[in-house]
């Protein structure tokens, strides 16, 4: 049985003449939580977008689940089962809870705007079902947000604003969920709060392989299986949390950082 998730191999990306990542090769096995590590600006964000169809590779290739996807569209790979969350909040505030995580849906109904009017009852009882499922999938965190499903998302704190995120990410079950900076915005007790309800209802969507951006050390230490260590777009270092934080190149790397 092939364990491996995702492997890159040489994957190399170029913004003009910066190059965000270098000749990157990872290997990430299933149901593992990697910590993906590295100062402001050594492309942690950059190998997410690659790897989640937002940005084309200049070169090298990306093997996800047992397929080659370098050139898969960013639907083409959700629907293969990878799901992340972004750095900067993409949740859309006037709308409800509910239209927040059923845009992660969109693609999953059958149903068409002309078969919605038509057949107006098999429209509802699939919507039924949505609001069901996506109820479920709140008060996996928190009753109360639960019953917050059609509030609008402004009213909400951020914690909750990140459980909609996080159960939006849910939604398609995914095989990998990449989570950039989950704890931006939030304090460190309601960061390793949200870890913790993450880590908790693992086991009920199949145990998805976790990759984490995160600057809080501490989480990363607690939390990850194995940690790879980027600076200036390069792989410097990877190994247990314990390990990468004792070798030299990863403390100079910090170092050089204001
Ligand atoms: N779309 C883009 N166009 C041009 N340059 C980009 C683009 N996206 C990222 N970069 C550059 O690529 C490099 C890596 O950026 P990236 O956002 O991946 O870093 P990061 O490790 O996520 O940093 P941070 O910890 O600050 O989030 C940076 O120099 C950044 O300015
Ligand atoms: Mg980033």
């Amino acid at each position: 049985m092939n364990d491996t998730i995702l492997a890159t191999s040489g994957l190399t990306v170029r913004f003009g003449g910066l190059v965000a990542l270098s000749e990157l090769n990872v290997s990430i096995s299933k149901g593992d939580v990697i910590g993906l590590i590295g100062p402001n600006g050594s492309g942690k964000t950059t190998f997410f977008n690659t790897i989640s169809g937002l940005v084309r590779s200049s070169s090298g290739s990306i093997i996800f689940d047992g397929s080659d996807t370098t050139k898969m569209k960013v639907d083409q790979l959700a629907s293969r089962g990878l799901a992340r969350t972004f750095q900067r909040s993409r949740l859309c505030l006037p709308l409800s809870v509910f239209d927040n995580i059923a845009l992660g849906a969109q693609g999953r109904l059958s149903s068409t705007l002309w078969g919605n009017i038509v057949r107006r009852s098999a429209f509802h009882a699939e919507l039924r079902q949505l609001v069901e499922q996506i109820e479920d999938l709140l008060s996996n965190f928190d009753d109360n947000l639960a019953r917050k499903i059609f509030d609008s998302t402004e009213t909400l704190g951020m914690i909750d604003r990140r459980r909609v995120e996080i159960c939006r990410a849910l939604l398609g079950k995914p095989s990998l969920l990449l989570l950039d900076e989950p704890s931006a915005g939030m304090t460190h007790d309601e960061t390793n709060q949200l870890m913790d309800e993450i880590l908790a209802i693992r086991p009920k969507f199949g145990d998805p392989t976790i990759v984490i951006v995160e600057h809080e050390m501490g989480l990363i230490e607690r939390i990850t299986d194995h940690c790879i260590v980027l600076n200036y777009g390069q792989k410097i270092c990877e190994g247990t949390f314990r390990e990468v934080s004792a070798d030299s190149a990863v403390r100079r790397a910090y170092l050089g950082q204001s």
